[in-house]
This record gives structure tokens, sequence and C-alpha cells, in this order.
């Protein structure tokens, strides 16, 4: 348990000394130090439920908070407020528990089961912008829940099913008819063809498949053909679908590797549509399925819906199984192989109306317990200094690859350290130049679109993740030079250093709200307050130097402490921290 939260509970009790019982107490950190660390607010309503002046219950509580040696400084404000400081003694007290085990400083949760669907790349076309957020937020999220206790399993869930692999079978038909995958007669093993084909090639087979199938309705019309046969695993398309998808899925694994992204599951909408023949039985038996003009429908809509919900797809009239349906199929292979009290599905803001009607099916279809959560965690977009979907200068979709080079050339110039190789300058700033892309991504609320700039981004001052590196990496080598292994906090004696234990007792707090709302701005913004306010403190105090010894174990310990913080949130980030730079 956390130092603050056996704080609260032991205001409680001094609360029940003076003879109130409150369920949560109404705790807050002041904004006037001057007049108190802290203010308790819960005399008013207090007042309401005992009929008594709250004023009088005030002093009740303030009487007893004097007995105890840990509250300073206290005294009544206004109509009831409590104000209160920390005693030095606690202070130190609670930094020292710190530092000998972080933990001392979070609130475990109860253990649940989730899944956690983000990623989302899809085979053979190259990831984008979009795919960043959904894998660093993901990630992010994934490990804060693990911090707190949750056991969280990660899945890619690659999109490897739909039409851009009919369209892709398609356009290497086109270019390679002779190959054995589309001769009927072909009696050998698959497994010992050679494809003549690349990732790059795919890359640029995609886009072109894509383009020509909007202009020839014929080409097109093949390609779903050949969506259906991949789907029902007709001899030759199928193995020619699997060839693709491994030579793609290792070039994804590598992108998601230089993120810092990984997944304890690599599953594909392919292996999710293993579940889809139990699943239509499951919702046949429901009387679910409706035919509409000769598709196989789920009718989602309520009564009280205030917008329109369409019927989630499930076999289309041509005979291909829908996006919509590897979504739900993929409930029940979770459901069988994992049973979780949750999934949350970390996906472009834009799909939420397709999450509505997945999780509407399958509630109707009972597929999990009422009780599991089903919960759409949905960003906004990155955009362009004109205010839409970032793009590459002549309108084409920023790929993945491209933007982190953009990102990277600008840290690299920025990269002043006299010291380094150029060999290490480039490497330095490859793992720079991720800090300031996945900080820059995480910093807003994840609801909200945010403009890349990357300037700002890559800037070594202010918010961004250069900044925070560098101030670390400076704490550590401090540390270093100091021969700094162990030590405790028996003295401080500024303002400064006492800010710092006061955002560190916040920490359990912060971590409590990013997982309940399931977005990284706060522990961005706590990363950058703490960063700060120790950057002050650095700024304002001998710390090697100090003559006075005592106080020079002091500083050097709170340095550690805020060191260790920051490369626990950093990690929670998923950013990570290069020796130098
Ligand atoms: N592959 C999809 C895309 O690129 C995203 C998949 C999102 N996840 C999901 N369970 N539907 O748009």
């Amino acid at each position: 348990m956390s130092i603050y939260t056996e704080l609260k509970q032991e205001l409680k009790q001094i609360l029940k000394n003076a003879g109130y019982e409150v369920e949560t107490l109404a705790l807050e950190t002041s904004n006037r130090r001057d007049l108190g660390e802290y203010q308790l607010n819960d005399a008013m309503q207090l007042a309401r439920t005992y009929k008594q002046n709250p004023r009088e219950i005030a002093a009740k509580i303030v009487a007893e908070l004097e007995k105890d040696d840990r509250f300073t400084n206290i005294n009544i404000a206004g109509p009831g407020f409590i104000n209160f400081s920390l005693s030095n003694e606690y202070t130190y007290k609670f930094l020292n528990e710190i530092n000998k085990d972080i933990f001392n400083n979070i609130d475990k949760k109860e253990k649940k089961t989730v899944v956690i669907d983000y990623g989302g790349a899809n085979v053979s076309k190259a990831l984008h912008v979009g795919h960043l957020r959904s894998a660093n937020i993901g990630e992010s999220i994934k490990r804060l829940a693990k911090t707190l206790g949750y056991n969280v399993i990660g899945d890619a869930h690659l999109g490897d099913y739909g039409r851009p692999l009919g369209l892709v079978i398609k356009e290497i038909k086109e270019e390679y008819p002779d190959l054995p995958y589309f001769d009927e007669n072909y009696t050998g093993d698959y497994s010992e063809l050679d494809l003549p084909i690349t990732n790059e090639d795919l890359e640029r087979i995609y886009p072109l498949a894509s383009n020509k199938a909007k202009e020839d309705e014929d080409y097109l019309e093949e390609a779903r053909i050949i969506t259906n046969k991949f789907q029902d695993h007709e001899k030759g398309y199928y193995e020619l679908w699997k060839k693709i998808v491994e030579i793609s899925k290792e070039d994804i694994k590598k992108t998601y590797d230089n993120l810092n992204v990984s997944f304890e599951i690599w599953n594909g909408e392919s292996d999710e549509m293993e579940y889809f023949d139990d699943l239509l039985k499951i919702c046949e038996d429901k009387g679910l399925i409706v035919e509409s003009e000769g598709a196989k429908v789920i009718n989602v809509a309520t009564d009280d819906d205030k917008y329109t919900v369409p019927p989630l797809m499930m076999i289309k009239s041509n005979g291909s199984k829908s996006y919509d349906s590897t979504d739900l199929a993929a409930i029940l292979e979770r459901k069988e192989n994992f049973n979780p009290d949750e999934i949350w599905y970390v996906v472009d803001g834009r799909q939420s109306l397709h999450f509505e009607q997945v999780f509407r099916a399958a509630r109707l279809a009972n597929l999990v317990d009422e009780k599991v959560n089903l919960e759409h965690i949905g960003f906004g977009t990155m955009n362009g200094k004109d205010g839409k979907p970032f793009k590459t200068r002549d309108g084409g979709v920023m790929s993945l690859k491209n933007l982190i080079e953009l990102v990277n050339n600008e840290t690299y110039k920025r990269i002043v350290n006299e010291s380094i190789t150029e060999e290490e300058k480039q490497e330095i700033s490859k793992i720079v130049g991720m800090a300031a892309l996945k900080y820059a991504d995480l910093l807003p609320f994840r609801g909200t679109d945010y403009i890349f700039e990357v300037e700002k981004f890559a800037d070594l001052e202010g918010k961004t993740g250069p900044y925070l590196l560098y101030s670390t990496i400076r704490m550590k080598s401090l540390l270093n030079k100091a021969n700094y292994t162990d030590g405790t906090i028996t003295k401080l004696n500024s303002e400064t250093e006492k800010d710092i234990a006061l955002t560190l007792l916040e920490l359990p707090n912060v971590l409590d709200r990013s997982l309940n709302t399931k977005t990284l701005n706060e522990i961005a913004e706590y990363l950058y307050k703490l960063t700060s306010v120790y950057n002050k403190f650095y700024a304002e105090n001998h710390i090697i130097t100090e003559e006075n010894a005592e106080l020079k174990v002091s500083r050097l310990t709170l340095t550690s402490i805020v060191y260790k913080v920051n490369m626990l949130l950093l990690d929670i980030l998923g950013i990570e921290v290069p020796e130098k730079m």
C-alpha cells in the first residue's frame, strides 16, 4: 500500500476518534503552501450528516490532529477547512521508504485478467501514423496495468483476413501468372515453394492493386472472389496467402520492436476466424441471424438509440466474412483461451460505432458473462499544421517509417555531445527521436487530436521526451560521480526539497487515475512536473560539493528517488533511456 493511502486511512481513524465517520476522505494538496501543505475538507459534509456547526467539527478534528506529532502547522480556515503540513521527520521517513522500494509508493489493484487488443497493423500494407498511436497508447496502458498488478495479455490483432489480401493476391497473379499457387493441377508441396516476393514488393503491390480496383470493376470482382477463396482455405490461394502473411509479419515484428512495443500474442484476424463456425452456430441458435439483401446480419439497434446503429454484418452478400465478424469471433476465442475479466480495444476513435455494434452483438449472443467489461479505448488523430490527419508532402498517407525518420533527423541535429563518436550519435538520436515522438503522442488526452510539430517535440527544453531523457541521464551521472549506492534522508532544508517530497506523494493517485481513465496524459504531465521541480533543486543547491555530510547524503538520496521514479514512469510510457546523450 502506498504511504499516501496509509495516511488517508490514518486520517480516517483520527476523524473517528473525534467522533465522525466518512466513507472517502476529502483530502487535497493545498495551493497555499504557507497555510498548510494539505487541506482536509470533510467538516462541511459532516456538518450536514451530523447536523452540527462545521467549524466546531473542524475544531474537534484539529484537537485530535494536534495529538499526533506527524502533523504541524494545523489551522482552520473559512467555514471549516482544515490546513496542515507534514512534519520533517515524517517526510523523511516516507521518502526513505520509497527509496527502499518504490512500490511502497504504489497501490496495487485487485487481480484481474485483461486482454488488450492494440497494434492492428495490416499484413502487406505499410504501417502508418494511426498504427503508431494504437501501439504506443496500448503498450503504455498495458505496462501501467501490469505495474498495478493486473494480468494483462496484449494481442497484436493483425489485419490479415480482409479484401486487401485479396487485392494483393490478384496483383501477384497478374505479375506472376505461372506461379504454382495458381495452378489447379499442382500436386507438389507448397511449403517447398519459394515466393519471389519481398516485403518491399508487397508494400508496392498493395497501393497499385487498390488503385487498379478503383478503376476496373472486373479486377475488383476477381479480388473479391480471391478473398473468398483464401478465407475458405481453397488450395493454392490459401497457401499463397499464408506465405504473404509470413513475409509481412516478419517486417511488422521488426517495426514494433523498434517502437519498443511487444505483444504476448500475435494473433491475426484469421486466427480469430477459426472460431467463426462456432460463433455462427451460437448466434443462429439464439435466433439472432437475419437475412438482409442476401447478407447475414445481426440487428443491434434498440428503441432508445439516439443515433442509428446499423446491423452487424456477419457474412456479406458476396459470401465474404466481414471485419465486424472478425471482432465478434475474437471475443469467443478470448473467452475460451483466457476467460478475461475485461477486454480493451485501443483503436482509432473513428471506429467507435463498429465497437458499439460488436459489443451489442456480443451481449445479445451472451458470448461473455455480463460482468465482463468490453471497452473501446479510442484515440484522436495526429494532424498536420492544416488540422487534417498528417500526410506526406504530396498528400499521401504518411508511413510510420518515414515519420520516424523525420523525427530522428531532428533529434540528430540537436545532439551536441563532443565526447561521442558519429556512430554513437546516430544510435542515440534514434532512441531520443523515439522518446520525442512517443512522449508527444502520450502527452495530450488520448481522445483529442494533436498537431505534429517536430521541432517542438525534439526540443531539449520544455515538455518533451528529450528534456526528460536529458534530465534523467544527468541524475544518474550525478549518482555515479558521487559513487552513491545507498543512504537515508535525515536532513533537508529548502522549500524545493519539500516540493519534491510532496510531488512524490502524489504518485499513487496519478497512477490510479490514469488506469481508471486509461489515458497517459497525466503520467506524462507528472513526469515533467517532478523532473522540473528536481531540476530547480539541482540548480539551487550544491549536491556533490555539499560540505555537510548529512545534507549531502540526503540530497543524493532524494536524487536517487526521483531517478527511480522517472525510470519507472518512462518505462510505463515505453520510453527507453540511452546511457548518454
Ligand atoms: N487493422 C485495423 C486497421 O488498420 C485495425 C484493427 C483494430 N482492432 C480491432 N480489434 N478491430 O484499421
